[in-house]
């Protein structure tokens, strides 16, 4: 039986799966993505540590356990052992305000340095507004630099409003 992962494969946008290409399969993080390569992925993205399988299993099942991190990946089975090639998660917002409003945000997006410009980096996104969709979020909102608008922009998305920050 296939390993489960941090959401249900029902969430998986059959669309985004036909897209991709031959061997490559978007689904939700597994516990066992650890020696596969996610974190390698990450770093892509910025500074990751070193995190030990513990460390990490410590967090995966804590997310599990909250509900609301949809974290997916996409893997290349083409070659002898699987690797991760993409990442990009969804983490749900539940509001008071707008009737209990559910808000997606997106966060960490990465698509492996020798993978990018194959469409991954569009195919995770949509992949992951599918599942706002389904759970019922009534927006996605994400925060990004200005050299990464127009790769947003392709995925459908459009600058509103401004980000701030307090670093700690
Ligand atoms: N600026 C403008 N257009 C872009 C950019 C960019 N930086 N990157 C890609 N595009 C365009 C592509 O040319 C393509 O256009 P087309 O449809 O006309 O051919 C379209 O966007 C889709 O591109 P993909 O091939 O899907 O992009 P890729 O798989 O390379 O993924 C990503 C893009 C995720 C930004 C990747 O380059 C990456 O991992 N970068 C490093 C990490 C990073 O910056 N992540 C985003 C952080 S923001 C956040 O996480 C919320």
């Amino acid at each position: 039986m296939a390993e489960q992962g941090l959401f249900s494969s029902d969430l998986i946008n059959p669309e985004v799966q036909a897209a991709l290409p031959a061997g490559y399969t978007a689904r939700a993080l597994r516990l066992s993505d650890y020696d596969a390569g996610f974190l390698d992925c990450l770093r892509v993205l910025t500074t990751v540590g070193e995190i030990s399988k513990e460390a990490f299993t410590e967090r995966y099942n804590w997310m599990a356990k909250n509900d609301s991190y949809y974290l997916l990946v996409i893997e290349d089975s083409s070659s002898e052992k699987p690797v991760i090639v993409g990442t990009g998660a969804l983490i749900v917002e539940r509001k008071f305000i707008h009737s209990l409003g559910l808000v997606g945000h997106i966060e960490d997006i990465a698509v492996a340095k020798d993978q990018q410009g194959k469409k991954l980096g569009l195919r995770l996104i949509q992949a992951l507004d599918f599942v706002a969709e389904k759970v019922g979020c009534y927006k996605t909102i994400l925060d990004c630099s200005e050299a990464n608008e127009g790769f947003y922009v392709k995925c459908g998305f459009r600058r509103a409003g401004l980000e701030m920050a307090h670093y700690y």
